[in-house]
């Protein structure tokens, strides 16, 4: 088969299409056939490197964590799927950047990390969903569940993540303002339940969310990190909570926890995802998502596709921070 492999970290040219031998599924696994392939921000930190601990990754390494596709054989003992059925399925009970391979025509998948995609979800929705609608589900049913009243400032509200959590808090009754990089995608924000947009690169937002909300907001979901994590402090309300769920921007800098004190008895909380995805949680979680998509409390917007071999040009496109939406290979 045909699968995008880096031999060494470093830019989006290190992705290279090449044969590689997938061979028959294993025990309690079953050979997936690919349709579709989610790229996700972890894809471009597992490329680059250095991103996560200095764990040293098996070269060569398949990246991507999340896909699509129909069940094309069964290894021994596997009981829950069979040839034919539409799967999708995002990382493999462990962090995103171990154990990584979905840049691939095929793989071979342990049957529990498999989920069962209903008729009324295409390939492409459901491995763009997964992994960005388990973030969002993440905040919004454990971290801070949004509630009527309250106001939620939600950083790159056009981004894969937070295009689902602007249209999910919105739905919960609360309003949302959304910062965006342009009006492009303030205006998608928009057009998924956002209240009000800000264009944090030309105002300052701790202002433009203060004309808003003079007593600031209740919460904020951060993907973005370094360029807007502590500066939000001032523009949150007391006994409010910051989600810092991403880092697009860089590394948040060391929180002095005094601030939390002085800023208003703030909280903070920095989630990851796959604590969330880990054993059975996944299937009920994937479920739960593609009831809310066919309810269509959740629309899944799919900004580009590329084909599995033009990897590196979503690669360059998605850290351009170029679409608003989910980016997918076609393998
Ligand atoms: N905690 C977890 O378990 C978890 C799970 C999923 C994702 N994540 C993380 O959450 C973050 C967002 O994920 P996503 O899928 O929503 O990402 P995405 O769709 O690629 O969007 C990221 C957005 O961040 C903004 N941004 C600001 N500064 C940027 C910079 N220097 N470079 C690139 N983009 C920048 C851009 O929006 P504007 O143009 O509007 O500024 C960009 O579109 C990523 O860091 C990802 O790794 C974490």
């Amino acid at each position: 088969m045909k699968a995008m492999r880096i031999h060494a970290h470093g830019g989006p040219e290190r992705l290279r299409y090449e044969d590689v031998d997938l061979p028959a599924p294993g025990a309690g696994f079953a050979q997936v056939r690919h349709t579709a392939i989610a790229l996700n921000f972890s894809d471009v930190n597992v490329r680059r490197g250095g991103f996560y601990q200095a764990e040293p990754m098996p070269m060569p390494l398949i990246p991507g964590n999340e896909a699509a596709g129909v069940v094309e054989a069964v290894g021994p003992g596997v009981t829950r799927v069979k040839p034919g059925d539409r799967v999708a399925y995002v990382g493999m009970n462990g962090p995103f950047y171990r154990d990584t391979g979905a840049y691939a025509q095929a793989r071979n998948v342990p049957e529990s990390r498999l989920a069962l995609v209903p008729e009324t979800i295409s390939d492409e929705q459901a491995c763009a969903l997964l992994l960005k609608g388990a973030t969002a589900a993440t905040i919004v049913e454990r971290v801070f569940p949004p509630r009527p009243g309250q106001t939620i400032l939600i950083h790159a509200a056009a981004s894969g993540v937070g295009l689902l959590l602007t249209q999910w808090a919105s739905h919960l009754g609360a309003q949302v303002i959304g910062t965006t990089g342009s009006q492009a995608k303030a205006d998608v924000a928009l057009a998924h339940g956002g209240a009000h947009a800000i264009l944090y690169r030309e105002r300052d937002f701790v202002a433009a969310v203060k004309e808003i909300v003079p007593e600031g907001v209740d919460a904020v979901f951060d993907g973005v990190g370094k360029d807007t994590f502590v500066r939000s402090f001032d523009c949150t309300r007391p006994f409010g909570t910051l989600v810092n769920y991403g880092n697009a921007s860089g590394h948040v800098p060391p929180v002095d926890m005094l601030d939390l004190a002085q800023k208003g008895s703030l909280s903070i909380c920095r989630p990851a995802v796959s604590f969330y995805l880990k054993d059975s949680a996944l299937q009920a979680t994937a479920q739960r998502l593609f009831a809310l998509v066919a309810r269509g409390t959740l629309r899944v917007e799919i900004a580009a596709r590329y084909p599995l071999s033009e990897a590196a040009q979503a690669h360059r496109d998605l850290e351009a921070g170029l679409r608003a939406g989910s980016i997918v290979l076609i393998p």
